[in-house]
């Protein structure tokens, strides 16, 4: 799967860990910055991988700051974008089932590696349910 990851200063080590992950599980990752712990405006990242998948051209996006939340409100202005602030498995889980996110936010302040992992891999290998859940999505879509 084609994933763009990004975050800001606060969620760079949890970037770094979750890229390898990515990596190791065979995914194509596009690294969207930033690229160190130095001080950055985490929309500028967000706009970028948000981008890219609003676009089409990544499956999916993967976002880090240090709380999730900045992160998630940039992604979800971009029209077609539904990015979910995941800091649990169970949240990860539903936002795949339920809510068709592309976009999986994390807070790298609040969650450790470990936990972070197991987030991301139950979110890339849960499938959207649909039946009910499409006309939902499709009003997200309208407003
Ligand atoms: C940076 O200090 C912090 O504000 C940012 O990483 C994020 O948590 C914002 O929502």
């Amino acid at each position: 799967m084609k994933v763009i990851i990004g975050c800001d200063h606060a969620g760079f080590s949890l970037k770094t860990q979750v890229k390898a992950l990515l990596k190791n599980l065979g995914h194509t990752v596009e690294d969207a910055g930033c690229h160190s712990e130095d001080s950055v405006d985490y929309p500028v990242y967000g706009k970028v991988v948000a981008t890219g998948v609003a676009k089409g051209e990544f499956a999916k996006g993967i976002l880090i700051c240090g709380s999730g939340l900045g992160m998630s409100m940039v992604a979800n202005r971009f029209p077609g974008v539904r990015a979910a602030l995941c800091n649990d498995l169970y949240s990860a889980h539903l936002s795949r089932q339920h809510n068709d996110a592309n976009v999986l936010v994390m807070g790298g302040r609040l969650i450790g590696g470990d936990l972070a992992e197991e987030i991301v891999r139950t979110w890339l290998t849960t499938e959207f349910e649909g039946g009910r859940h499409e006309g939902r999505i499709a009003q997200l879509d309208e407003i």
